[in-house]
């Protein structure tokens, strides 16, 4: 059966001003992270910009998007205007529903998955959520061999500028559950996985870029 695209104009599309000014700075360290990665997998893909820009600019990968049910209309919109899927050799896969606390969609993942990425997704998952993506990693992908976590971050509990200060009050004011995590109990976390820290990249914005690898 032949698939219709989905034609939203461009302005109607999800937008995130935020993802315009980091997505090249991130594309830079992504470009040697996953050097040797064919298959990389979004979690929480949000807007959608993240993985078409990334998807346009690292060709060797496919560029496997997803999130909550709530999300996927407007990636699936923007995959199909921005991405290109309908011209030979798109490497922007359209979104899978991934909510981290439910099993994971076996099919596009497995066995393929060698890398992911997430960003701004730590501090809005509440430690629990954070906890079931890292056991899901382990659970659901044999073959990952690379995670690249962006977003903000603190070192022993201590805020490393006064915006991220006040970015994890208004996060607990709107949700309690929320907050900016330590890169302290991230690594332990990806050490449960059999993955170690590689690279802790300082970028724009008092945001960091984690680099892990297994193996
Ligand atoms: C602030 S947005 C970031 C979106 C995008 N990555 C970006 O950088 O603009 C947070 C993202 O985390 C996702 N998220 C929150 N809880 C989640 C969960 N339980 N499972 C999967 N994704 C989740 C949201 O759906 C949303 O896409």
């Amino acid at each position: 059966m032949q698939r219709l695209p989905i034609v939203l104009p461009l302005t109607q599309l999800p937008f995130s001003q935020a993802c315009e000014n980091n997505k090249a700075p991130i594309l830079a360290v992504l470009t040697q992270a996953f050097s040797l990665n064919q298959h990389v997998l979004e979690i929480g893909s949000g807007t959608g910009q993240h993985a078409a820009f990334f998807a346009a600019n690292l060709s060797h990968l496919i560029w496997q998007t997803s999130d909550q049910a709530e999300y996927i209309g407007g990636i699936s919109a923007r995959c199909e205007q921005e991405g290109g899927l309908f011209n030979a050799g798109a490497n922007l896969a359209l979104p899978l529903i991934l909510d981290v606390t439910s099993p994971w969609p076996v099919e596009g993942l497995t066995p393929d998955i060698d890398g992911v990425f997430t960003a701004n997704t730590l501090h809005i998952m509440s430690k629990n959520m954070v906890e079931a993506l890292f056991t899901g990693l382990g659970l659901y992908l044999p073959r990952l061999k690379t995670l690249c976590i962006y977003g903000p971050f603190n070192y022993q509990g201590e805020f490393s500028s006064d915006s991220n200060r006040q970015f994890d009050a208004f996060l607990k004011q709107r949700d309690p559950a929320s907050g900016i995590r330590d890169i302290e109990w991230i690594c332990s976390l990806a050490s449960e996985q059999g993955l170690t820290l590689e690279q802790d990249v300082a970028m724009p914005a008092n945001n960091r870029l984690l680099h892990f690898v297994r193996g």
